[in-house]
This record gives C-alpha cells, sequence and structure tokens, in this order.
C-alpha cells in the first residue's frame, strides 16, 4: 500500500465512523446501528448507500460491515418489499427537508437500485462467515423476487421505477420529459410533490401506481444492478437449481436490455420512458451501466468504451465519469442547489464502472477512473460528488459512499479482497 491509498484508508475509516449511528428506536425499540451518507443533510439509513459503505467497511472492520447490512434488512417486510430508506429516530424537520413517500413513519415506500446482494457477497467473501450469509440471503433474494413480481407487469423482465429517486440518480436529465422539463431543483421538487399527491390515491399498490402512468421509467442502470445482483444470487445459490434459476433469470434481463433499450447506430443503451416504453434521447451515465452485467456481448461492451467512456466529448473529461456525455444539452458540470446527476462525477459510478472495465481487460482504462477518483477525494474530501473538469468538490462533505475510494480496482490487484467477483 503506498502513502496515497494508506491515507485515503485512514480518512475513510474516520469518515465512516463519524458517520455510524446506534441507538434504540422507537419503532418496536428495535437496535439500530448504520452508517449515515453525511451528518449535515442525509442523517438517515439509505439503501444504496449502506450497501456502499459495507464494501468499504470491508476493508475496515468487517463487524460493522455485517452490521451495517444486518440494520438494513431489518427493513425487510413480509412480501420481500426493502424501502429505500429507514428513518431510525424519524425527526419531523429534518424528514421534511427531503421529498418523500412514507409506507410506514419509519420506512419510505420506494427502492433504490438492488446492490444488497453484492454487498451481501462481498461481505462474505471477505468474513468467511456462513451464518451470515445464511442469515441476509434469503432477504436479498425475496427483495428481488418482490421486484420481478411488483416492477414487471408487463413481464419484459426489465422492472420500472415509478419515481426518480428510485434510481438512485434522482434529477437526471433523462427523466425530465416525464417531470414537465424542470429548470431548476425547485421546479423539479415541485413536479415531484405533484407526483406524489397523485400516487396519494393508490396507496402501496404498484400495480396500480405502474398502470396509473404518470411517470414509469425500464431504466438502465437500475436493470443492470438487478442483473448483476442476480449473478450475486447465482453465485451464492445453496443448490446448483437456484443458481441455474438466477443465472437465467440473469440472462432475460441482459437479453431484455439489449432487445429493448439498445441503440445500434448509437451505440448507447438507453431508458425506457412511460409504459409505452419510449426510448430516451439523453446520454447519460446509465448508457454505459450494462457494462457491468458479466455476460454483455464484449463487442457492444467494445463500443461503450472505445465510442463513449474514452470519447473526449463526452465522458473522458479531466476528471471522469461525469454523470451526463458533455455534449448532452442538458449537461451541467455543477451541482446548482441540489440539481444532481446532471454532470458531475460521482465516486459510486466510478467504481461500478472501474471494476467493470477491469473485468473486462480494459485494465489501463480502469487505472485511469481509479487514480481521478484517488485524486479527486485525497484533494477535495469525501464529497458527494466532483466538477469533471475542476474536480472541485460538490455538495454534502464526509460523504459516506465516497470511501469506496478504498475499493477501487489497480492494475494489479492480486491477493486482495478489493477484488469483484468474477466476470
Ligand atoms: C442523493 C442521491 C442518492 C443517495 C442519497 C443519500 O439523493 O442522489 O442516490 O442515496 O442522496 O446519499
Amino acid at each position: 500500500m503506498n502513502e496515497l491509498t494508506a491515507s485515503l484508508r485512514a480518512q475513510a475509516r474516520a469518515v465512516l465512523t463519524a458517520n455510524r449511528r446506534t441507538g434504540i428506536s422507537s419503532w418496536e425499540d428495535r437496535a439500530y446501528e448504520y452508517t449515515c451518507p453525511s451528518p449535515g443533510s442525509y442523517p438517515f439509513q439509505w439503501f444504496w448507500d449502506s450497501c456502499f459503505h459495507a464494501i468499504a467497511l470491508t476493508h475496515l472492520d468487517l463487524e460493522r460491515a455485517k452490521a451495517e447490512i444486518r440494520c438494513l434488512l431489518q427493513g425487510a417486510q413480509p412480501d420481500g418489499f426493502l424501502p429505500h430508506m429507514i428513518l431510525w429516530q424519524p425527526d419531523p424537520e429534518r424528514v421534511a427537508t427531503h421529498t418523500l413517500r412514507l409506507r410506514t413513519p419509519y420506512l419510505s415506500a420506494s427502492i433504490q437500485p438492488p446492490v444488497v446482494a453484492l454487498a451481501i457477497e462481498r461481505v462474505y467473501r471477505a468474513s468467511g462467515d456462513a451464518a451470515f450469509l445464511a442469515e441476509t440471503l434469503p432477504k436479498a433474494a425475496a427483495f428481488f423476487r418482490w421486484l420481478r413480481d411488483h416492477r414487471d407487469p408487463d413481464g419484459d423482465d426489465l422492472i420500472a421505477i415509478v419515481q426518480p429517486d428510485e434510481s438512485g440518480v434522482d434529477a437526471s436529465p433523462k427523466y425530465d420529459p416525464l417531470l414537465g422539463f424542470p429548470a431548476d431543483n425547485h421546479e423539479l421538487v415541485r413536479a415531484i410533490k405533484a407526483l406524489y399527491a397523485r400516487y396519494d390515491q393508490f396507496g402501496n399498490d404498484d400495480d396500480r401506481l405502474i398502470a396509473a402512468n404518470l411517470f414509469v421509467v425500464e431504466d438502465v442502470l437500475v436493470n443492470s444492478i438487478y442483473a448483476q445482483g442476480l449473478h450475486a444470487l447465482a453465485r451464492l445459490a445453496p443448490d446448483q437449481d437456484l443458481a441455474d434459476e438466477y443465472r437465467g433469470w440473469a440472462g432475460r434481463v441482459l437479453g431484455a436490455l439489449v432487445a429493448k433499450c439498445y441503440d445500434e447506430d448509437r451505440g448507447l443503451f438507453l431508458d425506457l420512458l412511460g409504459v409505452e416504453e419510449r426510448r430516451t434521447t439523453v446520454n447519460t451515465i446509465s448508457a454505459l451501466f450494462p457494462l457491468i452485467i458479466p455476460d454483455l456481448d464484449p463487442a457492444i461492451a467494445e463500443r461503450l468504451v472505445r465510442d463513449h467512456v474514452l470519447n473526449a466529448a463526452e465522458y473522458a473529461l479531466p476528471y471522469p465519469i461525469p454523470s451526463v456525455a458533455a455534449d448532452e444539452p442538458a449537461f451541467n458540470p455543477d451541482h446548482p442547489h441540489g440539481f444532481i446527476w446532471r454532470g458531475p462525477s460521482w465516486v459510486n459510478s466510478n467504481w461500478f464502472l472501474a471494476h467493470a472495465l477491469h473485468a473486462r481487460g480494459y485494465v489501463t482504462e480502469a487505472a485511469r477512473i481509479t487514480d481521478a477518483t484517488r485524486t479527486l477525494v485525497a484533494t477535495q474530501g469525501f464529497r458527494e460528488c466532483f466538477n469533471p473538469y475542476t474536480g472541485e468538490g460538490q455538495n454534502a462533505r464526509d460523504f459516506g459512499w465516497a470511501s469506496l475510494v478504498i475499493d477501487l480496482p489497480d492494475a494489479d490487484l492480486s491477493g486482495e479482497h478489493t477484488q469483484m467477483p468474477p466476470h
């Protein structure tokens, strides 16, 4: 380990320690132990953030990594649903600063990308703790079944999100046509509040939410993480039949992404808007995400890498990878008042894509993302996101998932459990 990586590891430990939250909730007197994304703006437990925190914690404190996942899975509902937020200590004033649909006073009614299977796999591989796996895997598997049963009413193997923050890339311009083309965050929040008000009549009936077609997106990023997670479930499955079932299921998701979302002319995957499945035209980071699916056709992957990841007009900016291609009219390298995911670079998407490139043999290209990400975090701190031209850190500070910087692929990964499961 060189000086830079040692120092980043120490800083990651400090941030994840400062963001640790423990206590007893008024929700059935349950004990909680989780890491909040950022003490100032994000005090609650968020689903994919916790998965990223657990993965970073595999390098620092395996017991905490397990606790993070166990705490998250306390949100599991009898039908398999897992909420995107758990409000262990609901604080009305702070809750009001977030635009939320709640299922109970403690649980949101929304999902986030299902990173949980991969996170469990990483914690299990680092710890070898079979009891942890036996305890957690069924809940993750039940969530994947919930997604299939409740979010794919047209049965095309792609799951739908019903509000922007379910993808984790909340304000991405790819959603603009469904939200009246908001000019700023203020207009976006207004559009989302109006959407939730209309959803009130449907309660938590996902079939009716989707049928209403007010905001339905078969999102490429979400479905890529879904397929990646199904591969993790297949690798962890207790028997061959189940492993085959998950692998076949993942294969169908990938098949649907290629058949329905892949634009051969542009060499990009494009999200599907509305139940009528109109392809978005906007080139966002989502378009690259099928790279994380192990069995994506290498010829398609090659186009994604050569024509887009490495294209200086789109994604190969000084501090890659921007969340929107730089030649898009909506691209904004800054982060004006929370209008996020419209240009800045983020550590979690760099982590996904650097590992995907590395696993596919694009070792130098992956190392460039690793180096740029380390430089960003080392010079700017654990910020929420970064300007892709200047590197300037933006929005939240002491941001938990920036700790994924200690889990990026190096040109030589031999022997380290940073290594992601095989592609
Ligand atoms: C922002 C991000 C979302 C994340 C949340 C908490 O809303 O867009 O992906 O989960 O903050 O960090």
